[in-house]
């Protein structure tokens, strides 16, 4: 009984400390700890003292998580005392007053309230309106989301009024505990008649990143765009330019905060487990956001830099040890008098609007003859990309920050000018290889064909006159292909099958080198002398002629330094057989975890080794048409060749995803226990953060030259990346070094990628960076590192999978080649 009224007291005695109200009447007042809360409990307005601060500050923040401020009033004008009264002025104003009645903040609405009223409604939007001409559905007054802080809430508009000329930026934060204005600002520039976001530092006058200009559609990057929880709007009309957020999912609270250090982060909480906010969305998200990474003329891809066609870098040693910021210059200078044409840059974020003029209603052909018009006019695009594009845009002077694109739907094209003898050089190179010929096949042969069989025919002839025609047989259209373009992206022989016969001595064991993920691999020699590595696909996938082609043409198009090159293929009765390239030095395994071997592995080739692994998995995951989920990386999948360069291999046969595809479920987990992320394991659920998963495994492997599964240690039980989190919690990371390398390494570098190691085998997907962060971590980009929390299988030999087996072993002989895998998509 006792209890109970204690508990009651408890309630009245809060209750009477806030107001409990959402609303502040005329004639009332509200001092320090006494707040305003929202009808739903979500926002709560009131003073506070932030951090170690002595002063005092109006503000409103979420009720679940007060030190969440997501509105400060008084953050030029703080007052050291706590004796701050929120009030009405005599003519209606919101105002704050100070101990002696001094006033420290007001809203300064221009219109006089004979009975003013402040809500806080459930958006977090504080309003001001009059009471006493109630029922003319009065418009608010006054409201906080027309002057945010650092924060965008749902529903609040970032950007200009053309009308009222009101603007609305995000001001960073001074400090942790200090409110009052920083030196970052996010906000509209519509200086050039074409609006973009900016994120600017301000006391240096520097632009830290841009959206790219408005393209008629959107931004080429806003920080939104990209995720389910969140709906974009967008508004550009004559009174207007603006943008906002909603939320999609009404038990997902989000906010997009300008921290004090200047990192643009959207973050989510789901309400009924309020308190835990997690990171969405952070810009820069990856080194091409940083702007002008590249310098002049030139296009960031994939965090390196590569000159615009016509173009060189102007220091070629530091653009070699990938000091990009010197930029490029042309290869032949220009030269007015003698003729001049245009280059075509496809799908990059288009130049900063920084010596620009933009004509909206020119086309592109007028847009070309005025800029040829006009000498120092370097480049011109589309400013519109609707309805075919329209407008025309033209930089003078150097071109600044594009980058390309990875997503299909994003990047424009750009026309850069190149002098006559450039445009020569350029035609004589492609006219040498031009070879066109077009062949209409009858629709009678045509029903079973599709691209890859077209362009097979022709390279089997060994043919000089290219074929390209693409049918398709569900709608049947026909296309026809220009082979010097589809040239460089498929070029894959088909061979036969004796060929391969004789070349693996019948698939001799002797001949057997490994097996990959779908079957046995041999070494090949084939009649031209040429090593091949031969991958023989086990029978009976089920899967279809057509299917495998067009896999197998999709990953001849994943052509990157750090992946296994695919040579050709041979498709015969049942037989399905890939071609890779021979490596010398087999894999990764043979080499660190060997005791002579290990020696070779300097820390500086190690650290080279992980970078390639790491841009080889940035290709796979960013690509800008597929994205591969490799699914089994590991230490033997690492292929090195002779010079010790890494090249992942396996992932052909991986899963490809969607463009807007972000996580897949398998029945069937392919993987190899030790690198298997445990949401792959338990719940057969993999995404680019599983393989990130693997990867940070791998880094941590590399480092300690140690395997995580059996790894043993005297004084506890755990696995190899328990191991690292111990000795991280105990600040003696460093002592994860494989012994073996002594001294020689740099332990700012190896500390980093040992905590980017353990960033990766964290728990939840979520918290783990994706690939180009991680690249970018590692190659110290300048991100400041998240402390790594727990990893998952912390003690993972007590945990039910010590079995030691490689559950891929026994899934490939049961049931081994399943090229795609439909109960995922
Ligand atoms: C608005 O006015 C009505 C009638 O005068 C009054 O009952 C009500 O409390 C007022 N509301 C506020 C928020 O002041
Ligand atoms: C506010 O106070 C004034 C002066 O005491 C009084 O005349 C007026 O009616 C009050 N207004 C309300 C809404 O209570
Ligand atoms: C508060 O002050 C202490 C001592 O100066 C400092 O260590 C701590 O980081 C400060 N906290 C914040 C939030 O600034
Ligand atoms: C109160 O504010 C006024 C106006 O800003 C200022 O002049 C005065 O010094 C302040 N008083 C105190 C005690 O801070
Ligand atoms: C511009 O858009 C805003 C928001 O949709 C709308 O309120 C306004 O009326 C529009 N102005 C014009 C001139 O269309
Ligand atoms: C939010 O959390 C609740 C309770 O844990 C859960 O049922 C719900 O699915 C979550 N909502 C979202 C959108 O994640
Ligand atoms: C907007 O961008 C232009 C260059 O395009 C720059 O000169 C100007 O300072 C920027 N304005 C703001 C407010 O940052
Ligand atoms: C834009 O281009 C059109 C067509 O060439 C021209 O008539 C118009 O004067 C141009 N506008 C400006 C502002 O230059
Ligand atoms: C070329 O364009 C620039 C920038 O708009 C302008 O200043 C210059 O006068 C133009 N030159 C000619 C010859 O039209």
């Amino acid at each position: 009984m006792a209890k109970i009224t204690f508990s009651v007291f408890i309630i009245v005695s809060m209750t009477g400390l806030s107001l409990a109200a959402d609303t502040l009447g005329t004639n009332h007042s509200i001092g320090y700890g006494e707040t305003l809360v929202s009808s739903d409990l979500t926002f709560e307005l009131g003073f506070f003292t932030p951090g170690n601060s002595s002063m005092s500050f109006l503000g409103i923040w979420f009720k679940f998580s007060p030190e969440t401020v997501v509105w400060v009033a008084n953050r030029n004008n703080p007052f050291v005392d706590r004796d701050g009264v929120l009030t009405f002025s005599n003519v209606g104003n919101l105002v704050v007053l100070n101990q002696s009645n001094g006033i420290v903040w007001s809203s300064k609405s221009s219109r006089f309230l004979r009975n003013p009223a402040a809500q806080l409604l459930d958006s977090g939007n504080l309003v001001l309106w009059d009471n006493s001409s109630s029922g003319s559905d009065e418009a608010y007054v006054w409201q906080s989301f027309d002057y945010p802080s650092d924060t965008l809430l749902a529903g609040m508009k970032l950007g200009s009024n053309l009308k009222t000329g009101l603007e609305q930026r995000l001001t960073a934060w001074k400090s942790m505990d200090d409110p009052s204005p920083g030196d970052y600002v996010y906000g509209l520039n519509y200086s050039q008649g074409l609006p973009q976001y900016e994120l600017v530092q301000m006391d240096v006058h520097r632009k830290l990143f841009r959206t790219g200009e408005w393209d008629g559609v959107q931004f080429f990057e806003v920080s939104f765009s990209k995720n389910p929880v969140t709906v974009l709007m967008f508004v550009y009309n004559e009174t207007e330019i603006s943008f906002m957020f909603q939320a999609q999912n009404s038990q997902l609270l989000s906010r997009l905060t300008l921290s004090y250090v200047g990192a643009l982060q959207v973050f989510v909480v789901n309400r009924s487990r309020s308190g835990v906010w997690s990171v969405m969305h952070k810009l820069p998200t990856d080194p091409c956001d940083s702007y002008g990474m590249c310098g002049a003329n030139a296009v960031c891809d994939l965090s390196l830099c590569e000159c615009v066609k016509g173009f060189m870098p102007r220091s070629p040693d530091e653009w070699l040890v990938r000091d990009f910021s010197s930029g490029c210059k042309r290869t032949i200078p220009l030269d007015c008098s003698k003729g001049e044409g245009f280059l075509e840059v496809e799908k990059v974020k288009l130049p900063d609007l920084l010596e620009v003029t933009v004509n909206k209603s020119m086309s592109l052909k007028e847009c070309k003859e005025e800029c040829l018009k006009n000498c120092s006019c370097t480049a011109y695009a589309n400013s519109d990309i609707r309805g075919g594009g329209s407008g025309c845009l033209m930089w003078y002077g150097d071109l600044i920050d594009m980058r390309a694109s990875e997503e299909q739907n994003y990047g424009q094209t750009l026309y850069v000018r190149v002098s006559a003898s450039e445009l020569d050089a350029i035609r004589d190179r492609t006219r040498r290889k031009i070879i066109l010929v077009a062949v209409i096949l009858s629709s009678i042969i045509g029903g079973f064909l599709l691209v890859g069989t077209a362009l097979w025919f022709v390279k089997r002839r060994k043919s000089r006159i290219g074929i390209g025609v693409l049918f398709d047989a569900k709608t049947s259209d026909i296309t026809l292909l220009d082979l010097e373009i589809t040239k460089e992206d498929i070029d894959l022989p088909l061979y036969d099958l004796p060929a391969i016969v004789s070349a693996t001595n019948n698939f001799s064991d002797d001949n057997r080198i490994g097996a990959g993920g779908f079957g046995p691999v041999y070494k090949g020699n084939l009649q031209t002398g040429q090593l091949v590595a031969v991958k023989r696909l086990s029978r009976s996938s089920g899967q279809g002629l057509e299917e495998f082609k067009n896999e197998v043409l999709l990953i001849a198009r994943l052509q990157h330094r750090n992946l296994v090159g695919l040579l050709g293929c041979c498709i015969e009765g049942e037989e399905r057989i890939l071609l890779y390239e021979y490596m010398d030095n087999k894999s990764l395994n043979y080499f660190i975890f060997d005791q002579e071997k290990s020696l070779l592995l300097t820390w500086q080739r190690r650290f080279d080794i992980i970078v390639g692994i790491a841009r080889g998995l940035l290709y796979l995951h960013h690509d800008s048409k597929l994205q591969v989920i490799h699914r089994d990386l590991k230490t033997s999948n690492i292929l090195l060749d002779g010079d010790l360069n890494p090249k992942i291999s396996d992932f052909g046969l991986a899963r490809i995803f969607g463009a807007n595809q972000k996580e897949a479920r398998t029945k069937r987990v392919i993987g190899t226990y030790g690198y298997m992320a445990p949401e792959y394991a338990i719940d057969g659920k993999f995404s680019v953060k599983s393989d990130i998963y693997s990867f940070g495994v791998l880094l941590l492997e590399i480092i300690s030259g140690k395997r995580n599964r059996g790894f043993s240690h005297p004084s506890h039980h755990h696995n190899l990346l328990g191991h690292a989190w111990l000795l991280w919690g105990e600040g003696r990371a460093l002592e994860l070094m494989d012994e073996c390398l002594h001294n020689s390494f740099d332990r700012n570098q190896v500390e980093r990628c040992i905590q980017v190691g353990l960033l990766c085998v964290q728990k939840f997907p979520e918290d783990r960076p994706a690939m180009c962060s991680a690249i970018g971590m590692i190659l110290n980009f300048g991100y400041v590192l998240p402390e790594p929390k727990e990893p998952a299988y912390f003690t993972e030999r007590n945990s039910g999978y010590s079995d030691g087996a490689s559950s891929k072993e026994s899934s490939h002989t049961q049931n081994a080649v399943t090229l795609t895998m439909p109960e995922g998509r």
